[in-house]
């Protein structure tokens, strides 16, 4: 079983302040213990005022290096593309921000074997990743869909692959790049970040199935060696 341990805010804003806090940390005991820092940062919206505020760290920020822990396979700039979003908040600082899916492509299983090559030359595992969750249970791109399996419990040295979520998404209703389980939970440090009673009740129910789970985000943090801190907000 999981460990997992919640923490609970009174609103978004105080949560985004102790997500920050907490990365800021985590980044920091890195760059002191292995020179640098390599961390996968989730996409959608929760996170981006947490990036924000993460952001104004005074970080030796050429030490790290930040990728979306799951794109969506649009180009580059494109309002969909989690990269740009986060080049746009941390590549000011000079932080380095890896696209993992530098160009758009209708053949998404190219483009999840072109991300693995790309991220060959990060040192692994990850120091960190922050997990968004959605209100189907997924997270990161894991969904279910013909590349479920693949991504749940496929080889090992896959770390990353494409996906073409079945329903697709409303929101991002495109083929993806994700990270696999194994190169999310082989994080030194794994955090879920996220906001409203329903999707606590997803993921709390998702943790209590277990491997077996009917939702993506109980199947990637079951049997997870290393403690979670899920920060929730109502
Ligand atoms: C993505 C994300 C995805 C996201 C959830 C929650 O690219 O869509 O990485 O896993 O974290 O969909 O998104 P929100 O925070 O916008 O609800």
């Amino acid at each position: 079983m999981t460990e997992i341990e919640w923490w609970d805010y009174d609103d978004a804003d105080e949560m985004a302040a102790a997500v920050a806090g907490d990365i800021q940390f985590i980044i920091e005991s890195a760059i002191d213990a292995r020179g640098s820092a390599v961390i996968a940062l989730a996409g959608g919206n929760t996170p981006l005022p947490a990036y924000k505020l993460l952001a104004e760290a005074k970080l030796d920020w050429k030490k790290v290096t930040i990728i979306p822990g799951d794109e969506r396979i649009v180009p580059l700039g494109d309002p969909l593309s989690n990269v740009t979003a986060l080049a746009k908040i941390f590549l000011p600082k000079g932080a380095r921000v890896k696209p993992i899916v530098p160009e758009a492509t209708k053949d998404y299983k190219a483009a999840g074997r072109s991300a693995d090559a790309l991220m060959q030359d990060l040192h692994w595992p990850l120091d960190f990743c922050l997990l968004g969750v959605g209100g189907d249970g997924h997270t990161a791109s894991i969904f279910p869909g013909p590349d479920y399996e693949e991504a749940i419990a496929g080889p090992k040295e896959r770390r990353a692959l494409g996906v073409m979520p079945e329903p697709l998404p409303p929101e991002a209703p495109v083929a993806r790049v994700t990270l696999s389980r194994e190169a999310i939970v082989t994080a030194r440090a794994v955090m879920v970040a996220v906001t409203g009673q329903a999707k606590r009740d997803v993921i709390e129910k998702a943790i209590e199935q277990g491997p077996l789970s009917q939702y993506p985000i109980g199947r990637v943090l079951a049997d997870v060696e290393l403690p979670i801190d899920i920060h929730w907000a109502a």
